[in-house]
């Protein structure tokens, strides 16, 4: 149903006051948009994208806790103060959270509410102003794929509860800034076994790699200027999938690791025992050894530092004392270790005393340690050593006091495991798939998206349409609320956007009426007294409310015994300049009047309230006779009334195509932006983004808006708008009238969820056809053949190349001799004359802004996926 282009008018006041300095909207081209946010933001309840990234907005960023149906929230870039202190509390919604480069004023933490964002896939919060310990909580977002915390003042150890996101593609924790830095060990990324890209450069992380042979589609691992330690294992260089490996600067040891596939920077900065030789060869016999020891100790930091290069006996390897070549004490009492006991000592035959008392030891006393010939002295006093201790022979001085001997022998593992040991993780992490649409995402524009009005919008014509029938509900159910989006492209660079500021304007009046309204718009023109529309909506009372978005709330009015539409636009966000523009853009609505285009009563200005008054149409949305009968409870159309609505519309392309002074392009036509009257005849409506084509140049090159499915090819691909990219939405809409459903619909198999290629593939074959057409027309022979030919008409619309189309006025011919055959006396009252000023009513209409992009009827925001569409 309706998914109008929202009051791109209210979203235009949001940036005139943003844009204060622009005072047209090209002007907005070339320059980033500033100013602040209104609080009124998170009355988009039903906003589904919001996307500001790349421009100067200021001030503090307001609650979006109302905002439950936001997925996608960008924030980059710009110079908020602070964010609100319920940020993320309530967008249960969020897949995408992206806010990097935020200077915010305040520093602040992740905070816990960010686990009701159970959806969230992608966090990318780099340079963001963070600060505190890593937020554990994190470890709760189990959708999580990407999360990018980079360049911030985040402090502490990576919590094990991250395990739990196994579906973690991408994670990038480097260059934190504070002084402290991201430390401690790196284990718990051997449990992400979807990582794709792990970067933890610049931290102060410890420990050596852990053992990711579960990680079989790690592709990029950068590690650089850490204190990790140990021999880089195996189980890591032998990872095929690798390609990208940077370990340069750390201090791990052992043998400088070869990987089969890639050339990884490590050489600068490690201890490797074998760097200056060439071709490097493995570590001496003696040095692998110890770092065996070592690694039982989980290669603390303290060691790694001096058991460098390739000879133990050498002085900086502290603890270890030589006789002739061969280790004869191994003193490591007092270092605060944790970790175990390894076998690998019995190795060292010519041991005499081996001193690992006052640690934290944990484990048994390996039994192997007793066939050391030489040992005299073995002092593993104030450990935490459990087991059984081993019989040694009586010569040598057994210290063990102060451990857990007697405890039971289950091993506890410890922190200290080596390098290899917890691999109760199964080898073949599971699929993952690709970050690149978040990428693109990020990549897309520099984007306002604001959506609010088809909610609000629909909810007017649905009261209305139900007055009469069923009890009133102006509360909006989140669950029906329309999925809206207008993008406004700010400028970073990426695009030419600037703003967008269509509005919805939105009304009907029953035909038959209203001299006295007609008395009063002119005696006082299109403007309007504050009073009378205080007195009209009852002083804008909570009664009256029709609805509500983002910008404004939409009133029930009562001028003069006459029902109309009065939306209050959010005041705040309007400076003189917003003025201006506002007048500016009524100014355009009056040049196209028309009966088949939906008209504008009347405007107010008044202090900072910018009001806008509108028919009421009574008769709901195309759309909502076409495909949501159910929602709506609408009869579905004969085909005689689809045949009178096709003609109304073309009708009223026509005249915005040439027949008024100059040429307009719609841009957005659809039918949930066709609204109908009592006795179903039609208006275009929605004039948000229309944009006037010069006489000089009929096709303009201009950013694409306009609504998924309804884009003609060359349009969606190129931006180059003429009036032939509305008679191919005009096509899809005869076919949507012949098929009975929507143009794109993604519950039907791959290969006929696109109406147009499916709806021409079906005209080849009459069978075929007869059975695509919409099931609740019944058809007459004569019937069915006025609908073949509307059919080929649909083809001829939606030609791929535009010259291939027919004008309007073709469409126009065609049908109206169809129509007259059909039922003369229903449309004869109806003609073209362009200017109905009957009641000297200003036709509706607002004026297209700038380049903008609008995706009305996509429930996901995928852009740059649209052309595919059409290939
Ligand atoms: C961080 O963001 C600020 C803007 O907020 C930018 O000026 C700065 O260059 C960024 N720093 C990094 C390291 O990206
Ligand atoms: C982060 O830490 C650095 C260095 O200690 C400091 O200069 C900077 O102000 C801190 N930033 C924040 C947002 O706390
Ligand atoms: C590897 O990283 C370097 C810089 O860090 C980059 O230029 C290069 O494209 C990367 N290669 C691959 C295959 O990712
Ligand atoms: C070194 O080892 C020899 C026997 O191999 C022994 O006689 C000598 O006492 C040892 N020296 C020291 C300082 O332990
Ligand atoms: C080990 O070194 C400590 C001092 O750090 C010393 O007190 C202790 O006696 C030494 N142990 C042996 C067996 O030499
Ligand atoms: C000993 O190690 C533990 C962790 O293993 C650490 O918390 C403690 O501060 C260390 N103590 C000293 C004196 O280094
Ligand atoms: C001890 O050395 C032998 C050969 O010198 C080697 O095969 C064995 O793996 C080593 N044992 C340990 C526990 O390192
Ligand atoms: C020993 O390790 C345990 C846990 O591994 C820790 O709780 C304890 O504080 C440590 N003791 C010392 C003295 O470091
Ligand atoms: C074990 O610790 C106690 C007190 O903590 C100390 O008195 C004792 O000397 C220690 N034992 C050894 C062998 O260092």
């Amino acid at each position: 149903m309706g998914r109008d282009t929202l009051p791109l008018l209210l979203l235009f006041l949001l940036l005139a006051a943003a844009a204060a300095a622009a005072s047209d909207a090209d002007a907005i081209h070339d320059r980033r948009l500033s100013g602040s946010l209104p609080p009124s933001l998170s009355t988009l309840t039903s906003l589904t994208a919001l996307q500001l990234q790349g421009n100067h907005l200021t001030g503090d960023v307001p609650s979006l806790a109302r905002m439950g149906s936001l997925t996608r929230l960008a924030l980059d870039s710009n110079a908020f103060a602070s964010l609100p202190p319920d940020f993320l509390q309530g967008l249960t919604s969020l897949q995408s959270l992206t806010m990097d480069d935020l200077g915010l004023l305040r520093p602040w933490s992740i905070p816990d509410a960010i686990s009701t964002c159970s959806s969230l896939q992608t966090f990318s919060a780099s340079n963001a102003s963070i600060v505190g310990a890593f937020p554990a909580v994190l470890g709760s977002l189990e959708s999580l794929r990407y999360l990018r915390l980079s360049y911030n003042n985040l402090t502490g150890e990576l919590p094990p509860t991250l395990g739990q996101l196994s579906a973690m593609e991408s994670l990038q924790l480097n260059n934190q800034q504070s002084e402290e830095k991201l430390s401690g060990r790196i284990d718990v990324v051997a449990a992400m076994k979807s990582l794709k890209l792990l970067w933890i450069q610049s931290n102060k992380f410890t420990g050596p790699i852990p053992d990711l042979s579960g990680l079989q589609q790690l592709e990029s691992f950068n590690v650089r200027d850490n204190m990790l330690t140990g021999v880089v294992p195996a189980s890591f260089t032998g990872l095929t999938s690798l390609k990208n490996v940077t370990l340069s600067n750390n201090n791990f040891q052992g043998p400088v690791p070869v990987f089969p596939s890639v050339q990884p920077d490590v050489s600068s900065g490690n201890g490797f025992c074998n760097k200056d030789k060439n071709p490097p060869g493995p570590c001496s016999p003696l040095t692998t050894t110890l770092l065996e020891v070592a690694g039982g100790f989980g290669y603390p930091y303290d060691l790694a530092t001096k058991w460098t290069g390739n000879d133990p006996c050498g002085a900086s390897w502290s603890g270890i004392i030589c006789n002739s070549s061969d280790v004869s004490i191994i003193n490591l009492s007092k270092r605060n270790f944790s970790g175990t006991i390894s076998p690998a000592i019995a190795n060292l035959t010519r041991l005499v005393k081996l001193d690992l008392s006052n640690n934290n030891l944990t484990g048994e006393i390996p039994d192997v340690l007793t066939i050391l010939p030489y040992l005299t002295v073995l002092n593993v006093a104030n450990n935490s050593l459990i087991g059984q201790v081993p019989k040694f022979k009586p010569s040598v001085n057994l210290l063990i006091d102060g451990n857990r001997f007697g405890e039971s022998g289950d091993k506890q593992g410890g922190g200290g495991s080596d390098g290899g040991s917890s691999s109760s993780d199964s080898a073949g992490g599971g699929k993952s798939r690709s970050n690149t649409g978040m990428v693109i995402g990020i990549i897309v524009a520099a984007i306002i998206l604001f959506a609010c009005v088809g909610l609000l919008v629909r909810h007017l014509k649905k009261k209305n349409n139900m007055e009469k029938f069923r009890p009133v509900s102006t509360k909006t159910s989140p669950a029906e609320s329309e999925m809206m989006k207008i993008q406004v492209v700010g400028t970073n660079g990426y695009s030419n956007g600037s703003s967008a500021v269509p509005t919805e304007l939105y009304s009907h009046v029953s035909a038959a009426t209203s001299a006295n309204i007609g008395d009063l718009f002119e005696s006082h023109g299109m403007q309007l007294s504050m009073e009378v529309l205080l007195k009209a909506t009852n002083d804008f009372s909570e009664d009256c409310i029709l609805g509500r978005g983002g910008f404004g709330v939409v009133f029930k009015g009562d001028l003069n015994g006459k029902l109309v539409a009065v939306k209050r636009c959010d005041s705040g966000t309007m400076g003189t300049k917003g003025q201006q523009e506002f007048l500016a853009e009524i100014d355009v609505l009056r040049k196209v009047r028309h009966r088949h285009l939906v008209a504008l009563l009347g405007y107010c200005t008044h202090g900072n309230e910018r009001l806008l008054v509108y028919e009421y149409m009574s008769g709901g949305t195309l759309r909502e006779h076409l495909c949501d009968l159910q929602q709506s409870g609408y009869n579905p159309l004969t085909w005689t009334q689809r045949m009178i609505i096709a003609l109304d519309v073309a009708r009223g392309i026509e005249y915005l195509h040439g027949l008024a002074q100059e040429t307009f392009i719609h841009r957005d036509l659809k039918p949930s932006n066709i609204l109908l009257d009592q006795d179903l005849r039609a208006k275009v409506s929605d004039f948000g983004l229309v944009k006037l084509a010069k006489d000089t140049d009929k096709s303009l090159m201009t950013r694409v808006a306009g609504t998924f499915g309804y884009l003609a090819p060359e349009y969606a691909t190129t931006g180059k708008v003429t009036t032939k990219v509305d008679v191919y939405a005009y096509g899809v809409i005869l076919m949507e009238m012949i098929a009975g459903r929507k143009v794109l619909d993604d519950s039907l198999p791959d290969d006929e969820t696109h109406l147009v290629t499916i709806f021409r593939r079906n005209m080849l074959d009459k069978e075929k056809f007869r059975k695509f057409v919409d099931p609740t027309l019944e058809l007459s022979a004569e019937s069915w053949k006025s609908l073949l030919e509307v059919a080929d008409l649909a083809r001829h619309c939606t030609a791929r190349e535009p010259y291939q189309r027919p004008d309007m006025c073709h469409c126009v011919n065609r049908l109206s001799s169809l129509v007259d055959q059909w039922k003369p006396t229903n449309v004869d009252e109806d003609d073209d004359e362009g200017e109905s000023s009957e009641m000297g009513l200003h036709q509706q209409l607002e004026k297209w802004r700038s380049d903008d992009f609008t995706i009305s009827d996509s429930d996901t925001f995928s852009s740059l996926n649209m052309p595919r569409k059409y290939n």
